[in-house]
Parts: C-alpha cells; sequence; structure tokens
C-alpha cells in the first residue's frame, strides 16, 4: 500500500517538476577560402594553378580549408535539423589559412560578412551570437587592444554586420575589444568574449597586464551576475588550457591562463557552462579546484572546415556542427548531439545531403546532465587507452576522419591530462605521471577524492517508512508549490534580434 502510494507520488513529482528544455547551436571555425577550387592542388590549399585536378572535391577537401558550398550546407543542414533553437552561438575562425599576402583588412571584413549574412538569410528570426577568432584580425592573430586608435571592431561591425547581430548596447561594448554580454532570458546572461587576447601567438598582447581590459570587465560582470543571481554561459574563440593532441601546447601565455583560470574558479557558482572553439577537434575539460573537485565544464567544439592541421601530430576532420539541450530554468547543459558530414562520401555523391547525427552524449556516455561531476566522472571513467568508451571519444575527437584506434599511452595521457589540468605546470606534472594528479582509476581513494561521502551497503528497513513520511510531505509541498507556479505564470521571453519581423518572439514550453 505504502510502495503504491510512493509509487504515484514519484509519478506527481515528475511530472509536476519537469524540466524546461530547450536547445542552442554552435558553429565554428568555417574558415572559409574564396579560391577553394574543385580541381586546385590539394597540397597547395586547393588553388587552382596550371595543372587540373580531378579528386579534389566540391564540398572540400581534408588538405584544405571550406569552399562556400560546404560552408552553405553547414548552415542548411542546421536549418533542416533544427529551425527554431533558442539561439545560436558563432565562435569564430572564418578566414582561411592562406599566406598573409593573399589577404587584406577589406578581404576578412567581406568574408566575415559573406558568413554573417548566410546564417542571418537562413536563420532570420533566432539570435545570433558571434565572437571573433584568432584568424579574424589581420595580420592572423594579432589583435588589437588599443581600441582608441583602431578601427578594426568597429569595422567588424559596420562593414561585416555584426551591428545587425547585436544589439545596440552589446555593439557599443564590443567596440572595446570585442566583448559584450547579452541578458537571453530573466536569470540567465551570455557572456562573450575575446580571448585571442591572451593567445600566445598574439605579439601585440604579450608584456600587457590586461589586455583592453577585459579582465576587469568580465569580473564586473560576473559579480553583477551573482548579485543579480543570473546564471552566466562564457563563450569564446581559443579556450584555456593545453591541446589534447600533438605535444600538448598551452594556448595561453601562462600569466593571462592563470588569471582566466582564477576567474573561472571564482565565479564557478555563476558560470553554468562555456563554449568554446579553435582545436577543430571534439574534446572537452573540466576545472578541478584545489581539492580537486570539479567544478566548471568546458565544451570544445569541432570544426567546419576539415582542413588538416599543420601542427605535427594532428589530423583532419569531417565538418561538423553541435546542438545542446540546456534547461531554461537552470540553465544547466543536459546534453548535446553532434551532427557530422562524411566529406568523402559526400564528394562522392555530389550532394551534402548526408549531414546525419554522429553521437549524443546522452546515449554514448550515458549522463543525464552535462555537470562539472559527470564530465570528470567520465573523463576518469576513460581508465586506459583501451576503454570503450575512450575509443568512442576519440573517434568523435576527429569527428569520425580517424577511426584507426591507434593512441598509445603517450597519446591517451596526453588526451586525460588535457582534458582534467588546465593549469600548465599541473597539466605537465600529470604528462609526467605524478601520482597526486593522476587519479585515473575510478575506485582509487588518494587525498584529492576521499571527500566523498561513503554510501552504506545495506539500507535499514525503518528508513522505507521514514522516506513514505518525507514522500507525503513532498507531496503536501508539491501542491502548495504548484498552486504558486500557477498563479505567477512561469512565463519567460526571449530577446528579439533587431533583425527579426516580430514585435515580440516568447518562447513558452
Ligand atoms: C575526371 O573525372 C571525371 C568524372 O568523374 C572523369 O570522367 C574524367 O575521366 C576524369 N579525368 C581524369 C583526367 O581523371
Ligand atoms: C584569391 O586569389 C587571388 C589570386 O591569387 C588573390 O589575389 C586574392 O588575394 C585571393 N583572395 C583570398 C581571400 O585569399
Ligand atoms: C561576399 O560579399 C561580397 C561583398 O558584399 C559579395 O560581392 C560576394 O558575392 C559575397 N560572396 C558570397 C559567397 O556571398
Ligand atoms: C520567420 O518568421 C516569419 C514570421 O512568422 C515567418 O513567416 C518565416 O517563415 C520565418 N522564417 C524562417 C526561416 O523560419
Ligand atoms: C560605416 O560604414 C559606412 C560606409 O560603409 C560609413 O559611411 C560610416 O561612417 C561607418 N560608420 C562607422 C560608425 O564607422
Ligand atoms: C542592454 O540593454 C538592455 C535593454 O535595455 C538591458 O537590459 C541590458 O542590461 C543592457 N546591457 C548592457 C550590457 O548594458
Ligand atoms: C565515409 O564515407 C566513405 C565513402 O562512402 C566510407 O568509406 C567511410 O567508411 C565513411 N566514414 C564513416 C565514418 O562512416
Ligand atoms: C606513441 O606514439 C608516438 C607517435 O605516434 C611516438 O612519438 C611515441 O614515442 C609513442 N609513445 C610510446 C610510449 O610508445
Ligand atoms: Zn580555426
Ligand atoms: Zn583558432
Amino acid at each position: 500500500m505504502n510502495s503504491v502510494l510512493l509509487f504515484f507520488l514519484v509519478l506527481l513529482l515528475q511530472d509536476g517538476f519537469a524540466k524546461d528544455i530547450g536547445v542552442f547551436w554552435q558553429v565554428t571555425d568555417f574558415h572559409y577560402d574564396v579560391n577553394y577550387s574543385s580541381t586546385g592542388d590539394p597540397n597547395n590549399m586547393c588553388h587552382q594553378d596550371d595543372v587540373t585536378f580531378n579528386a579534389t572535391g566540391s564540398y572540400g577537401n581534408y588538405l584544405c580549408d571550406s569552399p562556400w558550398q560546404l560552408i552553405s550546407s553547414a548552415i542548411e543542414a542546421m536549418y533542416k535539423i533544427k529551425p527554431d533553437p533558442d539561439f545560436i552561438i558563432w565562435t569564430g575562425d572564418s578566414v582561411p589559412h592562406v599566406p598573409e599576402s593573399d589577404l587584406d583588412l577589406d578581404k576578412v571584413y567581406t568574408l566575415i560578412g559573406n558568413i554573417t549574412d548566410e546564417i542571418i538569410r537562413v536563420f532570420p528570426n533566432t539570435s545570433l551570437f558571434p565572437v571573433l577568432g584568432n584568424h579574424d584580425p589581420f595580420p592572423s592573430n594579432q589583435m588589437p587592444y588599443d581600441v582608441e586608435n583602431n578601427r578594426y571592431y568597429k569595422d567588424i561591425l559596420n562593414v561585416s554586420n555584426w551591428n545587425i547581430v547585436l544589439r545596440a548596447n552589446e555593439s557599443k561594448q564590443f567596440q572595446h575589444g570585442g566583448y559584450y554580454s547579452s541578458q537571453i532570458s530573466k536569470k540567465f546572461r551570455l557572456i562573450g568574449l575575446n580571448t585571442n587576447l591572451y593567445y600566445d601567438q598574439d605579439k601585440l598582447t604579450r608584456d600587457l597586464d590586461d589586455p583592453a581590459n577585459q579582465f576587469a570587465w568580465l569580473k564586473d560582470e560576473l559579480e553583477g551576475a551573482r548579485k543579480r543571481q543570473e546564471a552566466v554561459y562564457i563563450i569564446a574563440h581559443v579556450p584555456p588550457g593545453s591541446f589534447e593532441l600533438g605535444t600538448g601546447l598551452g594556448w595561453f601565455y601562462d600569466k593571462y591562463n592563470r588569471r582566466y583560470l582564477d576567474l573561472l574558479e571564482e565565479y564557478s557558482d555563476v558560470i553554468m557552462a562555456q563554449m568554446y572553439g579553435h582545436e577543430h577537434t571534439d574534446s572537452f575539460r573540466v576545472q578541478l579546484d584545489a581539492e580537486g573537485k570539479p567544478i566548471n565544464t568546458l565544451f570544445l567544439c569541432p570544426a567546419v572546415t576539415p582542413w588538416k592541421s599543420s601542427l605535427p601530430g594532428v589530423g583532419a576532420n569531417n565538418p561538423s556542427v553541435r546542438l545542446y539541450k540546456y534547461d531554461r530554468d537552470t540553465a544547466i547543459p543536459q546534453s548535446y548531439t553532434q551532427y557530422y558530414l562524411n566529406l568523402t562520401r559526400a564528394n562522392l555523391k555530389g550532394n551534402a545531403d548526408n549531414w546525419e547525427k554522429e553521437y549524443d552524449t546522452s546515449d554514448v556516455y550515458a549522463i543525464d546532465q552535462l555537470t562539472p561531476t559527470a564530465l570528470h566522472g567520465l573523463a576518469r571513467g576513460f581508465g586506459d587507452k583501451s576503454n570503450k568508451v575512450f575509443l568512442s571519444y576519440l573517434e568523435f575527437n576527429s569527428v569520425m576522419w580517424d577511426t584507426s584506434h591507434e593512441c598509445n599511452d603517450t597519446c591517451f595521457i596526453h588526451h586525460y591530462c588535457a582534458i582534467t589540468q588546465l593549469d600548465y605546470g599541473q597539466f605537465n606534472a600529470c604528462l609526467a605521471g605524478d601520482g597526486r594528479l593522476t587519479t585515473i582509476s575510478p575506485t582509487d581513494t588518494t587525498r584529492h577524492h576521499s571527500r566523498r561521502p561513503t554510501v552504506p551497503a545495506q539500507v535499514p528497513s525503518y528508513l522505507y517508512y521514514v522516506m513514505g513520511g518525507l514522500a507525503v510531505l513532498l507531496f503536501v509541498l508539491f501542491l502548495v508549490v504548484a498552486v504558486m507556479c500557477f498563479r505567477r505564470g512561469n512565463f519567460r521571453s526571449f530577446r528579439v534580434p533587431k533583425y527579426s519581423k516580430f514585435g515580440s518572439l516568447s518562447v513558452n514550453s
């Protein structure tokens, strides 16, 4: 009798507190090459010279950057799969990996504008949040910080049409260094950063303290968000920490990496997720505090461009886009689905109808919310280089370009340490096999993980009565909350993009 009652109570409770789930797209690293030719030379970025090549491909080549056909097929595929997401984030790098002599600022503005226009054309009713990549200034990587004497950010707004995408006050903010903050809903804020300023290939910012005052601004924004009890997403191009492939090089200058991580740690209670691009690979990061407790998740989304990196030990990838599910009330990401184009097949067929699902985190990783603890558990569960879940992750890492499963101990430890150690010193200690940091086995109990509560093996029978009583109490509480919610009319309205033809756009289911 008691258990039957409990069963119905649980059903009622689940129904009463059903999550309000929203979705959003992330797309990144288009690297649009206007000079791509389907008869070009694959060993020269598929640029046409005197010799005509036959098998370069209409949709792209693993040795080259994206032709327009690939870019528009990716955006069209996003629309076909999910035409009405809550918003789209676009994390930079539109400019191709071509010699500097082929480019200038006008060409850069034009091609960034081409992609902006295409996303707006396909998704005229959806909010778009763009950030700049390290390839987007000219010369590449040299992101200006001296905003008083530089037109770059103004031109991106004015010439590349980002002033259509951002609201007036976000555009105004953007002029001060390519960063902005946007309120998405009542309790949810998105912060777009220009982390290219911290990239160690930026010679302009090497000797500075706080390029474009972004650190000071970010701290203020996060402080304000905490006071207003808003959940925050951070989006940016270059991630902190180290590359999981090749020699494991770090992206930021050391001093900026440390300062950025400290800020992320200080405000881990308001930051619900971070999304980055830049690596072109599919990976993630979990920030741990000094006690080894997971506090932040960083998602690294793979690229649209298939281009094989020039870095030693780094390969190519299939073109890819990502759809996240998140809880609209807490902003906690629930899962994401990775979609991809098998480039070889698209070129053989002569069409890009085969944009398809690659995997869904809730299936392959069997985790129901993408929290720091869940993702840390996933990484720890990798165990070793022949672990099945790790081998799935490894296939996804190159978006199924490399399905050979070739990954020796050195390769494995680079993945594991890059995912779990964002500080360079700790990353190196992890690689060197410092036992206190490389706690790979999920069953071990080193000092960093000894705080987990121990679960009693047997449940005493009186607990069932206690639980029954609690359930009845919860039921009463539920009724009260339900009535209150009804009265409040739990309504949330989303921002209206400036180019929308609507007076108001609301999302309420
Ligand atoms: C190029 O490809 C076309 C179509 O597949 C084929 O008819 C032609 O013979 C090929 N040319 C060369 C030089 O391989
Ligand atoms: C395309 O190629 C032409 C001819 O080499 C060159 O002048 C131009 O700068 C290139 N454009 C881009 C965007 O790479
Ligand atoms: C890119 O923009 C330029 C300037 O507006 C335009 O001439 C060109 O046709 C555009 N290219 C594409 C592929 O839309
Ligand atoms: C955008 O909204 C308008 C007005 O409801 C609608 O007619 C149009 O089909 C929408 N466009 C897209 C691409 O969803
Ligand atoms: C924007 O560009 C137009 C011409 O393309 C120019 O007349 C105008 O002054 C620019 N505005 C700003 C704020 O730079
Ligand atoms: C931008 O304007 C909106 C609406 O007026 C406001 O809610 C928001 O706080 C402003 N954002 C900034 C960064 O000033
Ligand atoms: C991609 O397509 C090619 C050609 O059809 C096929 O050989 C290959 O196995 C496919 N790759 C994946 C990961 O499905
Ligand atoms: C793992 O493979 C890489 C090259 O793929 C090689 O440089 C490295 O020495 C190998 N490490 C071990 C432990 O075999
Ligand atoms: Zn890139
Ligand atoms: Zn990049």
